[in-house]
């Protein structure tokens, strides 16, 4: 059985309280502070701010036991070895990542440094940012016995975040000594030795006893690339696949059949070769601007990051387009939205390109009623409901009497409705789908005229719209 350590996780968002639990879930005690009273009081009383699986339950089986939450960094400071950084590291305005909450939070810590601490940075962070909170620690007067500084970059995604964290892919520790690699390294130990897996009530997901997450020990500066580059390589990867999927419209190829066929490529892999209406959320946006403004710092050009944003804004702007084409005006029409969150299985709307696209279309005066399964709160907060904009209590009531329906985010529940019912809600039976949720031929069958990304039929289908619609 390993140790169990005292780890203090600065920041409750969604990396900071996955983290958090999962720590207290592998064994160890945990504090997780955040400087919003309102939030640590929510999280004290075990109501949980977001939508992720497993969250809830874990949080309930280790409040008041070994996880508490605080205001106060000065006292977990003290009281923990391991101080993990997880605060937010929001886009500025040169598209470089903004670490002014790093730099808060380092020389707060260092302020109550009495003996050896490791800091641990979690938030995406951009190369060199260890060695800028070793600086601000030792210009607080700590002296570099008592600290080090490694970087643990988490690669969990929203929605699966808890069986991410808990069946790693690989975890990645970048430290520059031994003595923070050995702390860093035991408080991962129940996951890499497998000892996790062997109990009954361990959450469940791909790793077991026998197959456990390997981890890579790296240096830090390679530790903070890895976060970086990995992001963008998945962002490139999708706005590579919506290229092809524009190139298959032209072509009269299905995406689909493409993706499959690259994807099964072991070199390649099927993931993230999606074509949709773009990437979107709290992350990729972000990572990709600050990874070209850090590698802009360093004197090298990556252009081809450029691209992967550019072709990502362009993927919205032909969707529009495609809508057009099937509405032709849009003043005064009414559309169902289904999907409002930036992917399926979260409630997050954090640059969601579902999000800009209504701004868009209410803009172009269309009436808009909209569903998700988990995001219309958050939505509301953002696009509130008015005279042109209203949010339904589910998928039909979204398409009732609309000119057309569209689907922005894929959630699988969307995939499961019931097309006859929804082909006689909708005013017009047409369908535009910006995530290839429905198959195609099906929907044909269905009699709906139906659009997606990069399948055939398309221009043919326009075609039928325009010609259903003339005079
Ligand atoms: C992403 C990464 O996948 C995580 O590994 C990383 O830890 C996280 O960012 C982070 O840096 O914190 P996340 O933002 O939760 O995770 O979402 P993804 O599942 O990666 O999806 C991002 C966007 O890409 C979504 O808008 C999704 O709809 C879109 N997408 C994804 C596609 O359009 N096509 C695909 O094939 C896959």
């Amino acid at each position: 059985m390993s140790e169990k350590s005292t780890i203090a996780v600065v920041g409750s968002g969604y990396v900071g309280l996955v983290a958090a639990v999962c720590f207290a879930e592998i064994g160890h005690n945990v504090i997780c502070v955040d400087n919003d009273e309102s939030k640590v009081s929510q999280l004290s009383d075990g109501e949980v701010p977001i939508f992720e699986e497993y969250l809830p339950e874990l949080l309930a089986r280790h409040r008041n036991k070994s996880i508490a939450f605080t205001t106060d960094l000065h006292a977990a400071t003290q009281k923990s070895q391991i101080i993990i950084v997880a605060v937010g590291t929001p886009q500025s305005q040169t598209g470089s990542a903004d670490l002014s909450y790093v730099d808060a939070v380092a020389s707060q810590i260092a302020r109550s440094i009495t003996e050896y601490k490791l800091i641990v940075e979690k938030s995406t962070v951009p190369v060199y940012t260890n060695e800028w909170i070793s600086r601000v620690i030792e210009r607080n007067g700590v002296s570099r016995e008592l600290f080090d500084v490694a970087s643990n970059p988490e690669f969990l995604r929203e929605g699966t975040a808890v069986a991410d964290f808990l069946h790693a892919d690989r975890i990645v520790i970048g430290v520059d000594n031994e003595r923070a690699g050995n702390v860093l390294r035991a408080i991962y130990e129940p996951l890499t030795s497998g000892s996790y897996y062997q109990s009954a009530d361990a959450v469940p997901g791909s790793r077991s006893t026998i197959d456990p997450p390997p981890l890579l020990q790296t240096s830090t500066k390679a530790a903070e690339l890895i976060k970086h580059a990995s992001n963008a390589f998945l962002a490139m990867k999708i706005s590579f696949i919506n290229v092809v999927s524009t190139l298959c419209e032209a072509a009269g190829a299905d995406v689909e059949e493409v993706s499959k066929g690259i994807g099964t490529d072991g070199r390649i892999g099927p993931k993230f070769l999606k074509a949709g209406i773009g990437y979107g959320g709290s992350c990729f946006p972000k990572d990709v601007a600050a990874f070209r403004y850090v590698a802009e710092q360093l004197g090298v050009d990556f252009g081809l990051l450029r691209e992967v944003e550019k072709i990502n804004s362009e993927q919205k702007r032909r969707f529009f387009q495609k809508v057009r084409s099937a509405l032709w005006t849009f003043r005064g029409k009414k559309l169902g939205v289904l999907g409002l969150a930036f992917k399926g299985g979260t409630d997050d709307i954090r640059e969601s390109p579902a999000i800009d696209l209504i701004a868009q279309f209410l803009k172009e005066g269309c009436i808009i009623s909209a569903y998700d399964p988990a995001a219309m709160e958050r939505t509301k907060q953002v696009l509130p409901p008015s005279g042109t904009l209203s949010y339904a209590k589910d998928p039909y009531e979204a398409a009732r009497d609309a000119d057309a329906l569209l689907v922005l985010t894929e959630w699988q529940e969307f995939a499961e409705l019931d097309l006859d019912r929804l082909h006689y809600t909708l005013r017009y039976p047409i369908v535009i789908d910006g995530r290839n949720l429905f198959d195609r031929e099906m929907m044909v069958r269905r009699g709906f005229t139906y659009l997606s990304i990069g399948r055939p039929g398309a221009t043919q289908v326009k075609n039928a719209v325009l010609s259903n619609r003339l005079p």
